[in-house]
């Protein structure tokens, strides 16, 4: 990686390609294949996700992080069924509504501290069943890792899924960063998923080295119905599936999924590390994925994002979020703490 080009903290999404993957591309790129998911570089994806999974699995892929998420919740969902998510989760604040759109649903919130539900706080929206004026919740949906870079443990999300089996409702999982969970809690994809009572997961691949493309994998094939035409009808069918394919075997097989999202944790940590005990930086959040939150003053926020670009969380607070990817270098950290800690003792 040429270092020498400026990486900021914004986002994983700032990243570009990692050389495997585009590597990947380039070798898929030869003669002719059947469009549409009907070849042997989309067959081969399903396999590497079927090693990592189970054989009983279906999987589809999708472009978008956002579609994935549509998809998922439309397949788990009728127009009079909600779902019950964080205020701070991507389908509530960041999918321009999709979801409410395309599912037709309502989302029932629950404010958390840490981006993460519990069943306590579930069950506050577990009423009205049976009765014809209250939507009826139908999907718990979850965030691995969570939109405020913390993980849950398996226990924490078997907890969730016998809460949603005791009142009939299925989970899902918002698995953007799903490689970021992995890594953190030193543990398979299934012990987190499908072994916790996981019922369908969007499989991020785009925020951790590849270029574009996520999976929706399907841990009771019965649910995948008619998802098949659902991706179609919301756009999400990509006619060149050969190179979503070729990613995604590329992404699993050479393992790169691990190191990156190792690299990008760590990172965070020495971010985290080098920053926490600064006076002046008050650290929000667990650091445990890839995202680091803070408070710092207001008065150094302009001059740091002039250098380096990051978003803004909670203004009312002058709260940041401070992302690391798999890119990102010890010495990005090096000169944007000197940055950070000149404007502090400014
Ligand atoms: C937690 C989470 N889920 C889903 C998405 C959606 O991804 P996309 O932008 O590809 O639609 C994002 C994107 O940032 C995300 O952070």
């Amino acid at each position: 990686m040429n270092s020498s080009i400026t990486r900021g903290f914004a986002s994983d999404n700032n990243a570009g390609i990692h050389p495997i993957v585009l590597d990947a591309i380039q070798q898929a790129n030869v003669g002719h294949v059947v469009a549409y998911g009907d070849d042997v570089y989309t067959k081969n994806a399903e396999i590497a996700f079927r090693k990592y999974f189970a054989d009983g699995i279906d999987v589809y892929f999708v472009l978008t992080g956002t579609g994935a998420n549509v998809l998922s919740l439309a397949s788990l969902t009728k127009s009079i069924n909600s779902v019950v998510c964080a205020s701070t989760s991507h389908i509530n604040v960041d999918e321009c509504g999709a979801p409410e759109k395309f599912c037709n649903c309502k989302l029932l919130t629950v404010e958390t501290p840490d981006g993460k539900l519990t069943p306590d706080a579930v069950k506050k929206h577990l009423h009205g069943f049976g009765f014809e004026h209250h939507a009826q919740p139908g999907v718990i949906s979850i965030s691995q890792s969570t939109e405020m870079g913390t993980v849950y443990t398996p226990g924490e999300i078997k907890a969730l899924s016998e809460l949603a089996k005791e009142y009939g409702l299925y989970l899902h999982a918002d698995g953007a960063r799903i490689a970021n969970a992995a890594v953190s809690l030193d543990l398979g994809f299934r012990e987190f998923t499908v072994e916790a009572g996981v019922d369908v997961l969007s499989f991020g691949g785009t925020k951790n080295g590849m270029m574009f493309g996520e999976a929706v994998v399907f841990f009771n094939r019965e649910l995948a119905g008619d998802f098949r035409y659902y991706r179609k009808q919301s756009t999400q069918l990509l006619s060149k599936m050969r190179f979503i394919g070729a990613q995604f075997t590329a992404y699993l097989e050479s393992n790169i999924w691990y190191e990156n999202a190792q690299h990008a944790n760590n990172m965070a940590q020495m971010l985290y590390n080098s920053v926490k005990d600064l006076s002046g930086v008050q650290i929000t959040q667990k650091v445990q994925s890839n995202a680091v939150f803070a408070i710092i003053p207001e008065r150094i926020i302009k001059p740091l994002m002039e250098q380096y670009f990051f978003y803004m969380w909670d203004e009312s607070r002058n709260e940041v979020r401070w992302m690391t990817s798999f890119d990102t270098t010890e010495e990005d950290i090096e000169k944007f703490t000197s940055l950070l800690k000149r404007l502090l003792n400014r």
